[in-house]
C-alpha cells in the first residue's frame, strides 16, 4: 500500500483493496462477493442510471488507543438503507448482510483505517442500485448492493472550526411529501446547484427550509441542524429531513451530560436566539457555525468564532466512544477484527 500522510487527508475518493458486493436476482439476495476493481458492468437500461432508482449510507470506522477497530453503529445504517428500499421500492437488504458486508469491507482494507490520533477516519460508503433494465418509469427487478471505503479527513476542511452557511428561500432540496427522509441520491443531485452556489460565496452548506411554507428549519444539504441555548440542544422535527445518526448520538450524549434535548420545528425567526449552532452528520461529524446568512431577507446571525462549550463537550464525547477512549455503555461500536 502506498503511504497516506493521514494528517491531511481530505474528505475524497480513494482507492482501497476490496469491495464487497450482493446482487439480488429472482427475488433473492445472493452470497456477498469480493471485488477488487472500481468498476461495474452495468445494462444500459438499469433503473438507476435513468429513473435515480439508488440509495446510499455513510458511516465510519476508527482506531482506537488499543490498536482495535470500531465500527460505529453500524445497525442503525442497516435499518436506515431499509427505510429508504422502502422509499423508492428497493427490495430491502437484511440487517445482518449489510452488517457483514461492512465487517468484510472494514477487515479487508484495515491498513487504510487512519491510526489513533490522526484525526482521520475510515469512511465506509454502502449503496443499493436497480441494475435491472427498466425503460418504463417502473421498479427494476435486479439489485446490486456495494460496500466500499475510503480513508478521510474532514468533510469541511475547515474541520472543527466554525464556518458560515446559508439561506437560500428559491432553493428547496425536497419536497413537502416527497423523499426527504431517505437516503437517495436524488435528494443530493437536487442539492447540487443550491450547494454549488453555496460553496462559491464561501458557505459551507445550505441551510434549507421546510420545503412548503419556508417558516421552519429543516437542515443542512449533507448534516442534520441543531441550536443550543438554556442548556438546551434543539433540533428540527420534521419529516422531509434525514434522520441522523448522528444527532441521534449527540440527543443522548446531551441528556448524559445535563442539557435538556428538544425535537421540535424550529421557527426561522427563533435562529437569533441560539448561542451555539451546529451542523453534525457522519461525514461533517459536529461542524460549528459562526454565522448564518438569510440571503432572501438579507440579514444575518451571529455565534462565535469558535465553537461554543456545549458543542466542544459533545464533539468530545462523541469522539471518545467512536474512538474507544470511553465505554461504550449503550453499544454503538462494533469491533472488527483484522482478518
Ligand atoms: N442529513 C443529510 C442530508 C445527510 O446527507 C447526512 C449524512 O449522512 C446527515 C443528515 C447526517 O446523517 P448521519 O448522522 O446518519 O450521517
Ligand atoms: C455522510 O455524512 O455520511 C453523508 O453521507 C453525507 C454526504 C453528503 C457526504
Amino acid at each position: 500500500m502506498e503511504k497516506i500522510d493521514w494528517a491531511s487527508l481530505k474528505f475524497g475518493y480513494r482507492k482501497a483493496n476490496i469491495n464487497v458486493r450482493c446482487h439480488y436476482k429472482d427475488g433473492q439476495w445472493g452470497p456477498l462477493e469480493l471485488s477488487d476493481s472500481e468498476y461495474i458492468n452495468m445494462h444500459i437500461a438499469a433503473a438507476c442510471l435513468h429513473y435515480g432508482q439508488e440509495a446510499f449510507e455513510g458511516l465510519k470506522a476508527f482506531t482506537g488507543k488499543d490498536g482495535r477497530v470500531r465500527v460505529f453503529r453500524v445497525d442503525e445504517n442497516a435499518r436506515r438503507m431499509q427505510l429508504s428500499c422502502d422509499g423508492i421500492l428497493m427490495p430491502q437488504l437484511p440487517v445482518e448482510t449489510f452488517i457483514e458486508a461492512v465487517r468484510i469491507a472494514v477487515a479487508k482494507n484495515i491498513e487504510y483505517v487512519p491510526p489513533y490520533g490522526s484525526g482521520a477516519s475510515l469512511y465506509i460508503r454502502p449503496l443499493l442500485i436497480g441494475t435491472g433494465p427498466q425503460i418504463g418509469v417502473r421498479p427494476a427487478t435486479e439489485y446490486l448492493f456495494i460496500v466500499f471505503v475510503m480513508p478521510v479527513g474532514p468533510y469541511f476542511p475547515t474541520g472543527f472550526q466554525p464556518t458560515d452557511i446559508v439561506i437560500y428561500r428559491h432553493f428547496d432540496r425536497v419536497a413537502p411529501q416527497g423523499t426527504g427522509r431517505y437516503k437517495i441520491g436524488g435528494n443530493y443531485a437536487a442539492s447540487l446547484m443550491a450547494g454549488e452556489k453555496a460553496r462559491e460565496g464561501g458557505y459551507s452548506a445550505v441551510l434549507y427550509l421546510d420545503a412548503r411554507e419556508k417558516k421552519f428549519v429543516d437542515e443542512c444539504g449533507p448534516a442534520n441542524f441543531f441550536g443550543i441555548k438554556n442548556n438546551t440542544y434543539i433540533t428540527p422535527l420534521s419529516d422531509s429531513i434525514l434522520p441522523s445518526i448522528t444527532n441521534k448520538s449527540l440527543m443522548q450524549l446531551a441528556e448524559d451530560i445535563g442539557m435538556k434535548v428538544e425535537r421540535r420545528p424550529v421557527p426561522v425567526e427563533e435562529l437569533p436566539s441560539f448561542e451555539e449552532v451546529g451542523e453534525c452528520g457522519t461525514a461533517a461529524v459536529i461542524s460549528p457555525v459562526k454565522r448564518i446568512y438569510d440571503a432572501d431577507l438579507d440579514k444575518e446571525y451571529l455565534y462565535g468564532t469558535e465553537p461554543g462549550p456545549w458543542s466542544v463537550k459533545l464533539y468530545s464525547k462523541l469522539k471518545a466512544i467512536q474512538c474507544g477512549d470511553e465505554p461504550d455503555k449503550y453499544g454503538w461500536v462494533t469491533i472488527v477484527e483484522p482478518e
